[in-house]
């Protein structure tokens, strides 16, 4: 018998990283976050000052750097770049902006591709991204696209930076994610949408709570069915 995977897609903010990794402590899968692997690839670009949208500079940086993912004994998922731990680093407001841009790279994407498909392959998995369900793991038991109205979406990043320790005023955090929605939905290279078959799940309005609870009826009924 195979692995079984649930793969969570939405737009930034839509509260993917948080559910997906209650969703998968729930059902004790393996949670895999595949935005991680696209920042960690943004902060190596930043950090050699190479231009995140020069196609040829990243694919080259790509090649020449040592991007890891590991989960720890707890479960939870590091990223290590040339075998340095920069999980923290990779969640840098900077970082969002850089990984929006390498991403959209084709052989980004199909660089990164491998290291993705054979967690599923090895684990049972909830992994978000944005073409998880349509690129990724298109054969998922279970497919979800998680959305909220962007002024939620950016409320609850104003919150998260606040938290963090690096606040970012509200205006601007709106401003930043409208545009980062426009950048992974408008590219040509596995953009951003619902994929078929997936249940599309809105929590505009409602607690974590609901929203856990929502998801994993759909992911029971699907799943376990
Ligand atoms: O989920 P996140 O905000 O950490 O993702 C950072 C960026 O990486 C996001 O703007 C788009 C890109 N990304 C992607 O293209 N494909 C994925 N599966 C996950 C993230």
């Amino acid at each position: 018998m195979g692995f079984k995977s649930i793969a969570i897609d939405g737009p930034a903010g839509a509260g993917k990283s948080t559910l997906a990794r209650q969703v998968a402590a729930a059902l004790g899968y393996l949670y895999v976050d595949t935005g991680a692997i696209y920042r960690t690839l943004g902060l190596a670009a930043l950090r050699h000052g190479v231009d995140p949208q020069d196609g040829a500079a990243v694919v080259a940086l790509l090649q020449g750097c040592a991007i890891d993912l590991r989960h720890g004994g707890d479960g939870v998922q590091h990223m290590y770049l040339d075998g340095e731990d920069v999980s923290e680093a990779i969640r840098r407001p900077e970082i969002s902006d850089y990984s929006s841009k390498v991403s959209a790279i084709p052989e980004v994407r199909s660089g990164l591709m491998e290291m993705q498909r054979s967690l599923a392959q090895q684990h049972n998995v909830v992994m978000d991204g944005r073409d998880i369900g349509t690129v990724v793991l298109p054969n998922a038991d279970v497919k979800i696209f998680l959305t909220a109205s962007p002024e939620e979406r950016a409320r609850r990043r104003f919150e998260e930076l606040v938290q963090r320790g690096t606040p970012q005023p509200y205006e601007e955090v709106l401003r930043d994610l409208k545009e980062r929605d426009a950048k992974d939905t408008g590219r040509a290279a596995a953009p951003l949408r619902r994929a078929e078959g997936a249940v599309e799940v809105d929590t505009t309005g409602c607690s974590l709570e609901e929203s856990l609870e929502r998801l994993l009826t759909v992911v029971r009924t699907g799943v376990m069915a």
